[in-house]
This record gives structure tokens, C-alpha cells and sequence, in this order.
């Protein structure tokens, strides 16, 4: 360990319930006319219209609401909302939603806040220079943890590649984090999303950015997963389940905000981009593999989780580490009996004519720049081929 720094300048409060009424912190900031940013699928359930009441009925305006928020959203659906928060002279965003809507609340407040090419001026890393309006993150799923992280990815529908933007100016001023707006969540996605959280949290502790506070979060974040995914995807009306996956996933999105994540990030994003495996279920699929490639320089390291992940066998010892991996293999395989969590990238839709695309483009994911093992396409093959069949 030679530096880490850390930062969370985020407001996070947590309770069931209270997204309907958080108007008290509102208070701290200058925003007045808020836009909702959201999806049909949410505008329409009714978990939308109580988070509304709630600001208005303290005295805040809502200006609109744009629910047009694609699972995979894009540069024009950001153009398209940033116009519709200046058409209504918004102040502040409340983002409610997954990933895909917290990440296109942050691009549609960037442009709404300062204008600009979205791709030609803010593409990149720490490209903006002022701060933004007040955004409010309240997520409605337990995965992505992006209302603590500075990144948002979204599509370039013209070249059909996924552009990154990393930038503490897009980190949300305040999440809001109420369990019972998971409550409805069917189990499937229930289990992707928290094994996308845990991916984050174990990530995290193995990167080459990796740091005491990031493990931290981290391995707290892997406990409650631990104790708690398998129970709320058994029952989902699990309340005390649902919030412990929540902070779970809000941890893991400080953890690897910092540490950033690997090898195991870098092939489900080009799962994801080649066959459209769902980023969740793909990293539970590519878990155990990832951790494989890279015991040779962690083993220690993966050893280490052996406490929160509830491994008997305790140590820094390469018996440890694989008696760490066999657990995730276990809890996949318990998913795939509970709710049909797929346990291999062809159960998942992908050709066995792509796994050679699938080793050629990983290493050239941004991701992989942090994996503690390089990552080339020689090296990748024969475990995307073991993912491949659950082997
Ligand atoms: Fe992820």
C-alpha cells in the first residue's frame, strides 16, 4: 500500500419507508423545481407517484416527469431529458430507478446544469469543470450502487459502443435508500442484482487500486449479502432481507467507486455488449472463473474473504482460497435451484462460436486495467470455455 484516498461526499440515509416523505433534507439544498427521471415500467407501478406527493406536499414543485428511460439508455434519451429539464426550468433531478436511470439522471443533469456535446466535451475521466445542480438518487433495485459512484456508462447509439464518464462533479448529492421500493422485485432479479453487488464488493478487494477503506466497505458488503440473499430471494416480502441487500449494494458502490473492479467486470461487459446477457446474471456466471484467473497473484487476498463469505476453512492458505471459490459455486447453484439464476454463459444465450470474440475484446475493457493479473486473450480463452458449460 503506497496511497489511497477517499472521499464520499454523497448524503446517505436509509429507512424503510422513506422515500415518501425525506422533504426535511431537501432543505439543505438551493433546488426548488425539481424533474423526475425514471422509467414506464415505474411511472406506471405506482412506486413513483408516493416519492411525488411527499415533495410536493412539503412545498417542492415538480416540473415533470420523464419516464422514458431504456434498460440500456444512450446518448439521445440524455439530449432528450436535458431539454426537458430547461424546457421546464428545473433546478435539481430526482433520479428513481435502477442502474440504467440513476446513470442517465447524472448525464441529463450534467447537460441541463451546463450544456455542452455530451460525448464531445464530457467523454472521459474528471472532464467538468463546475459543480452540477442538485441531484437525488433513490434506487429501486439493490445492485449497481450508482447513487455513490462518479461514473455513469451509457450507449453511443451511433457507433453502438458504451461510452464511460468518470467525474466527482456526477456523484448525486443526496441517496435516499428505502427498501420497500425493492419489495416487488421478482426473485431472478432480486439474485442477478445482488451478485452484481457482491462482484463489485469482491472486485474491490482484489484490484490493483484496491485500499483499507475500500475493503472495508467491501467485506461488510459481502456479509450481508451473505446473510441475506438467499433468505429474500426465498421470500421476497423479506423487509429486514431487502434493506440489508440495499446497504449492501450501496456499500459495494463506495468500495469499488475507489478500488474500481476486474477481470470478472471486463468479460460480463463484453457478455453483455456481444449476446446481451444481463450485467447481473453475467457476472454470477464469470464470478468463480474471474477469481480462478487470478488466485496465481491473490491468493492471499481471496483466502482473506473466507470470514464474511462463511468458509469454514480459515487462513491465507491456496486451500482456503479454492474452499472460497467452491462457496460461490455453491450459492449459484443454490440461485439457479431458487429462482433459474443461469450458471453458464451458453444457458445465458451465448453462441459457442462467440467465445473467441468474447477473449479478444475483454482485455481492452477499461476494468480490466485494475485486474492484479493482465489479462490477455490467450490467458482468458480456456476459462470463458469452462464458463461457458459450468465447468
Ligand atoms: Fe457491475
Amino acid at each position: 500500500m503506497d496511497f489511497f484516498q477517499f472521499s464520499v461526499p454523497t448524503k446517505i440515509i436509509f429507512a424503510q419507508g422513506i422515500s415518501k416523505d425525506f422533504s426535511a433534507e431537501l432543505e439543505h439544498f438551493s433546488a426548488r423545481r425539481y424533474l423526475v427521471v425514471t422509467d414506464q415500467f415505474l411511472n406506471q407501478s405506482g412506486l413513483v407517484a408516493p416519492i411525488i406527493e411527499g415533495m410536493k406536499s412539503a412545498g417542492f414543485e415538480i416540473v415533470g416527469v420523464f419516464d422514458e428511460v431504456p434498460p440500456d439508455s444512450g446518448v439521445g434519451i440524455i439530449e432528450k431529458g436535458a431539454a426537458f429539464a430547461k424546457k421546464n426550468s428545473a433546478d435539481g433531478i430526482v433520479a428513481i430507478g435502477g442502474g440504467s436511470v440513476l446513470d442517465t439522471a447524472k448525464g441529463v443533469n450534467l447537460l441541463a446544469t451546463l450544456g455542452g456535446d455530451l460525448v464531445n466535451d464530457y467523454s472521459g475521466t474528471q472532464t467538468i469543470n463546475s459543480p452540477l445542480n442538485t441531484l437525488i438518487a433513490i434506487p429501486t433495485t439493490a445492485g449497481t450502487g450508482s447513487e455513490v459512484t462518479e461514473a455513469m456508462v451509457i450507449l453511443d447509439e451511433k457507433t453502438q459502443t458504451k461510452l464511460s464518464f468518470v467525474d466527482s462533479h456526477l456523484l448525486p448529492s443526496l441517496a435516499i435508500l428505502d427498501p420497500e421500493l425493492t419489495l416487488g422485485l421478482p426473485a431472478k432479479l432480486t439474485a442477478a442484482t445482488a451478485m452484481d453487488a457482491l462482484t463489485h464488493a469482491i472486485e474491490a478487494t482484489l484490484s490493483v487500486q484496491k485500499s483499507p477503506v475500500a475493503d472495508a466497505l467491501a467485506y461488510q458488503a459481502i456479509a450481508l449479502i451473505m446473510e441475506a440473499l438467499i433468505p429474500t430471494v426465498s421470500h421476497g416480502q423479506d423487509r429486514e432481507g431487502r434493506g440489508k441487500l440495499l446497504v449492501a449494494s450501496n456499500l459495494a458502490g463506495m468500495a469499488f467507486n475507489h478500488a474500481m473492479v476486474g477481470v470478472v467486470h471486463a468479460l460480463a461487459h463484453t457478455v453483455g455488449a456481444v449476446a446481451h446477457v444481463h450485467h447481473g446474471m453475467a457476472n454470477s456466471i464469470l464470478l468463480p472463473y474471474g477469481l480462478e484467473y487470478n488466485l496465481p497473484q491473490r491468493t492471499a487476498e481471496i483466502a482473506a474473504l473466507a470470514l464474511v463469505l462463511g468458509v469454514a476453512e480459515q487462513g491465507s492458505s491456496l486451500k482456503t482460497a479454492l474452499a472460497c471459490i467452491k462457496k460461490i459455486r455453491d450459492l449459484r447453484q443454490k440461485l439457479k435451484e431458487l429462482c433459474g439464476l443461469s450458471c453458464s454463459l451458453s444457458e445465458a444465450g451465448l453462441k459457442e462460436n462467440q467465445i473467441s470474440l468474447i477473449a479478444e475484446k475483454a482485455p481492452d475493457d477499461g476494468a480490466s486495467f485494475y485486474n492484479p493479473r493482465p489479462l490477455t486473450s490467450e490467458e482468458l480463452l480456456p476459462f470463458i470455455q469452462r464458463a461457458f458449460s459450468n465447468l
